[in-house]
């Protein structure tokens, strides 16, 4: 029997370039979505899905992230003196959420690197694989535990992939198998950002993965790839070519690449829109500055 998920891990180590200046002194995980950050919401995922253990992988600027998931003891209780007793409820139980282990990526070598810091702390078990700047919206069946069935009905890896529009393999990992009769891809290849016109196939990773730990020794075999960093795709492919074999999961559920300035913005909209609070006003403001926009535009 394949033992259970019950680990994860969330790199948060990146530079975060394109987000520069926001991104000078906290990291990119922390940049919120409405009024959460993203990372909580990437942590909330794992533990709807039964994840008790995070290994967060952090560098430079990591205090903020840290102290977002500690007890912030003072704000609490001036939050309870003024009456806001639900506030200060909320705040204890973003601390409380899950068992919380960070590690020091120094240097940001890339995303296959920032995974294999993280291998003590996870040791000889399945882990769930968390980008911290990917999110998976879905209420009843978090994106990461759809992964994890996969691992745990088939003891092979599991990553998640949607089909991209033409012309955009350039900017993913791309994946080409065979589809099976339950509906999942037995990848046979996998490349790291395709040159244009060279991709076996539309469809991309996303960043959720479930992996055994016979992906550690392939992970520390991987030479820097592409933009000379430690790429994870290499470490991959070594389990795709192995018999346990690695699957391509199509998750149900609304993809936002919060790492990419257009991305974040539409994740924003897209949250904002789910709120009872927000959804009316957000509408009729959107449709004052588009016909503003356009009128603008001539
Ligand atoms: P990205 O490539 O999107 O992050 O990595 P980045 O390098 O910070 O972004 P830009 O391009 O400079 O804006 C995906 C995830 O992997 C983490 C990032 O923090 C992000 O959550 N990462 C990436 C690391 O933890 N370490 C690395 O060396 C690289």
């Amino acid at each position: 029997m394949t033992p259970k998920v019950r680990k994860a891990v969330i790199p948060a180590a990146g530079l975060g370039t394109r987000f520069l200046p926001a991104t000078k002194a906290i990291p990119k995980e922390m940049l919120p979505i409405v009024d959460v950050p993203t990372i909580q919401l990437v942590v909330e995922e794992a533990v709807r899905a039964g994840i008790t253990d995070v290994v967060m992988v952090t560098g430079r600027n990591k205090v903020a992230l840290v102290d977002h998931f500690d007890h912030a003891y003072e704000l609490e209780h001036t939050l309870r003196s003024r009456g806001k007793a639900d506030v200060a409820d909320a705040m204890e139980r973003i601390s409380e959420m899950v068992r919380l282990i960070t590690v020091r990526q120094k240097t940001p070598l890339g995303l296959g690197h920032a995974v294999l810091c993280a291998r003590e702390a996870i040791g000889a078990e399945p882990f769930a694989l968390l980008l911290g700047d990917d999110l998976i919206d879905n209420d009843d069946d978090p994106g990461i535990g759809q992964l994890a069935r996969v691992y745990e009905e088939t003891g092979a890896g599991a990553i998640a992939i949607m089909e991209v529009p033409p012309g955009r393999e350039h900017m993913y990992g791309i994946v080409a198998g065979d589809w099976d009769d339950a509906g999942r891809l037995r990848i046979r290849q996998m490349v790291e950002k395709p040159k244009a016109g060279t991709a076996p196939s539309r469809w991309a990773i996303v960043g959720r993965y479930v992996l055994p730990p016979a992906v550690w020794p392939l992970l520390t075999d991987t030479k820097p790839g592409v933009g000379g960093e430690i790429q994870l795709t290499d470490a991959l492919q070594g389990l795709a070519a192995s018999d346990t074999g690695l699957y391509g999961v199509q998750v149900t559920g609304t993809r936002h690449d919060a790492g990419d300035k257009l991305g974040w913005l539409k994740a924003n909209l897209a949250y904002a829109l789910k709120s009872d609070e927000l959804r009316a006003p957000l509408i009729a403001m959107l449709e004052d500055m588009v016909a503003s926009a356009k009128k603008a535009a001539g």
